[in-house]
């Protein structure tokens, strides 16, 4: 197994893994590259969808997707993001998925399927590196302040992308399903100890116990803290390709640089727990 690094802050190359015939006996070793590299890529690994889903199940349990649980799935499934002339991107701002659930997903796995010629880049930023770049006067801060997060914004984009289909009843639904839940804004990881920004991007809607301007205020400089590119690295797809990153400790976005040209992905989450913070660690 070779293992070349993607940029200075996050992110390796595993070279020399066959994840079709993947042991379970590896799957430590990459588990712990995972958690120290936060993201890995496995370049061309061209996983049918059979073999996605079973390379998943290797890391945990695969969740469905909540909103798949609500139209009746009973078995996860592949999710398909597609892009194209109809469907400008929708995930070209900095977030960890499906913060606004109690659980949210431990691990993504995604293999691009549809490349455009040009851009269509995934960015994901270290928020452990972004953490400890902070002064320990913010640390301290920011230790223990609680979050609520709600699905409001998936709701906008799926109107937006309703194509004037009447989307109400099922964004009623989706609300009652998962009414706003609360994260600690420092999340302590479960498999390291190490302590990063947990930032849900749109999802999230206010820090307990501020008011909504110190709130507002608190989250746009936490999100713009997470632009700076000393965090960050970047990818640049082939057809293919897999990245397994680690929803706990990571945001992601796409460049969005690539309307009107198609660009297709198909990912799989693993089921997380909690997110929780110990002020002693
Ligand atoms: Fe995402």
């Amino acid at each position: 197994m070779e293992v070349v690094p993607v940029s200075g802050a996050l992110g390796a190359e595993i070279r020399g893994v066959d994840l079709r015939a993947l042991e379970s006996e590896q799957i430590p070793a990459i588990l712990d590259l995972l958690h120290r590299c936060e993201v890995i890529f496995f370049r061309g690994a061209a996983l049918t969808p059979e073999e996605h889903m079973k390379v998943a199940a290797g890391f945990g349990e695969v969740s469905i997707y909540p909103t798949s649980l609500l139209n009746g799935a009973t078995e996860p499934t592949l999710q398909v993001i597609s892009d194209g002339p109809d469907s400008p991107p929708a995930a070209d701002t900095w977030h960890t998925d499906v913060t606004w659930v109690a659980e949210p997903p431990k691990y993504a796995l995604l293999q691009a399927e549809v490349v455009p010629e040009k851009g269509g880049d995934t960015l994901w930023a270290s928020t452990t590196a972004a953490y400890a770049a902070l002064s320990p006067t913010m640390q301290g801060l920011l230790a223990g302040l609680e979050v609520v997060h709600d699905c409001q914004s998936l709701i906008e984009g799926i109107r937006r992308k309703s194509g004037g289909h009447d989307v109400e009843e099922f964004a009623t639904k989706l609300r009652e399903a998962y009414p706003p839940v609360i994260h600690p804004l420092v999340r302590t990881h479960p498999d390291t100890g190490r302590r990063a920004l947990f930032l849900g991007g749109g999802f999230m809607r206010q820090i307990q116990g501020m008011h909504a301007e110190e709130s507002r205020s608190l989250l746009d400089l936490l999100a713009r803290h997470i632009q700076d590119p000393r965090f960050h690295c970047r990818w640049r797809w082939q057809p293919g390709d897999l990245a397994i990153w680690d929803e706990r400790c990571t945001n992601h976005r796409s460049a969005g640089d690539y309307f009107p040209q198609v660009r297709s992905v198909r990912r799989v989450e693993i089921s997380g727990d909690r997110p929780w913070f110990d002020a002693a660690a």
